[in-house]
């Protein structure tokens, strides 16, 4: 039976565009090809792919399946299923403190997004401007609060007058058009791009691994980025589960969802390194990577203009997507444990972040460490308890049933044993490593 009161996705699919949603975003766009750029290119590549089918997968289906079993918020969902007084409820908890950290520094992000756009419909940006040009007027913005400010602000806004509309009329909608034209434009950069000079460089960077450069921290880089692209660790995919319908199945759905978004922050790659070394510009460019070379690409091609135009407004829609799923977290707590009016949590939290995301407009600093709290400690320690519960605590034949019937049923045990075992030791395993205690601990 599905709980009388809450809402539900209307279709099979609904759930998987949303969760689609949630995934794509800024993670892709923008932080996936700086993480590659800075951590050895293609050999952080392949790490993450190696990262999102032993760890991705199989902690998305964890996740969705605590949502679905007990349609219930990251902190009530802990408690049915382990009891009042339990400290797994802690795991809930961490999931929304996770969700204020995110997405007080994603907005300031999207707040770039929204200013490049009024940059180019004011005609600051212009056909013709060099890379020169493009970096110069970013480094400006960056070093200019107040409009950081101002646009992070226009973006808390969208987000919370999304959430405040509720799931069915907020959250279905929109993924349907906007994610397949996002892929359209990311296909025409990707061809564009490759024509130029630094295409051949860039498939090199991306592609052809180099084992020599394989450190501790590109591992640890990769599975940060793995749980954040895909939306993991923190209760937003528990969250979007607890609104899936009784008859559908979680293993396809997931399958999906990750697919999807792996295949878009690679075609983000594809699309971005062509154009830096086209440009001569270094890989390792840090956060402002994609928003120098983008820009610089538009800028010299034909009808770059429109293209810019239509780039940063897809951008800004899948971040949209992404943000709306980390507010819901906080409203979806609040709304279930303090019968809190869904306006008024919303609205609250989306300023508690708001201002929380303030000091990155001033520094680079403060938005660099609120992005490594979360992908090198909240997110992995969260989907670290999410698969050793699912894999421990929860009754056997939730799972048995979730892979009966699909083309995955044949997975369920290699699942079992992913969330069991692989998941929780390698996870582990790339923490300790990289914070050097695993040689301390084993070394000679
Ligand atoms: N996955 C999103 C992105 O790639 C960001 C995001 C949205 C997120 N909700 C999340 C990350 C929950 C971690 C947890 O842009």
């Amino acid at each position: 039976m599905t709980k009388p009161g809450r809402g539900h996705w209307r279709s099979r699919i609904g759930f998987i565009w949303a969760a689609a949603g949630s995934a794509v975003g800024l993670g892709n766009i923008w932080r996936f090809p700086y993480m590659a750029g800075e951590n050895g290119g293609s050999i952080f590549v392949l790490v993450y792919l190696g990262c999102v089918l032993l760890l991705g997968l199989p902690v998305m289906i964890a996740e969705v399946m605590l949502g679905k079993a007990t349609q219930s918020n990251p902190v009530g969902a802990f408690r049915a299923l382990a009891g009042r007084h339990s400290p797994w409820q802690l795991v809930g908890f961490m999931g929304v403190l996770a969700a204020f950290v995110i997405l007080s520094f994603y907005s300031v992000v999207a707040g770039w997004c929204l200013d490049f756009l009024y940059k180019t419909v004011t005609g600051v940006f212009r056909p013709g401007h060099t890379m020169e040009e493009v970096t110069r007027i970013f480094e400006q913005l960056l070093a200019s609060p107040r409009p950081q400010i101002a646009f992070h602000g226009v973006f808390m806004l969208l987000t919370v007058g999304i959430v405040v509309a509720g799931v069915q009329k907020g959250l279905e909608r929109w993924n349907k058009i906007l994610m397949p034209a996002l892929i359209v434009i990311l296909l025409v950069l990707v061809g564009y791009g490759l024509t130029q000079p630094g295409g051949a460089p860039a498939m090199q960077f991306m592609l052809r691994a180099d084992p020599s450069k394989l450190t501790a921290k590109t591992v640890l880089a990769a599975m940060g980025q793995c749980f954040f692209s895909l939306s993991l660790g923190m209760g937003a995919m528990l969250t979007y589960g607890s609104y899936m319908r009784r008859e559908d199945r979680i293993p396809t759905a997931a399958a999906w969802v990750v697919a999807m978004d792996t295949g878009i922050a690679l075609l983000a790659g594809f699309a971005v390194f062509p154009i830096v070394f086209t440009f001569g510009q270094s890989p390792q460019g840090g956060p402002g990577l994609v928003f120098k070379a983008l820009p610089a690409a538009f800028l010299q091609m034909p009808g770059g203009t429109a293209v810019a135009l239509a780039f940063f407004v897809l951008l800004l829609f899948a971040a949209l997507t992404s943000s709306i799923s980390l507010l819901e977290v906080i409203t979806a707590y609040f709304v279930d444990e303090y019968q809190m009016p869904r306006r008024t949590a919303a609205t609250m939290f989306g300023l508690v972040c708001f201002l929380m995301g303030v000091g990155c407009a001033y520094s680079g600093g403060y938005l660099d460490f609120l992005d490594q709290l979360q992908s090198n400690y909240l997110l992995p320690f969260g989907a670290l308890l999410i698969s050793l519960f699912a894999g421990w605590r929860l009754d056997k034949t939730v799972a048995r049933e979730e892979f009966a019937g699909t083309r995955y049923a044949r997975l369920h045990g290699a699942w079992r044993v992913c969330v069991r075992f692989v998941c929780p030791i390698l996870v582990l395993l790339i923490f300790l490593n990289a914070t050097g205690l695993l040689a301390k601990l084993f070394g000679p």
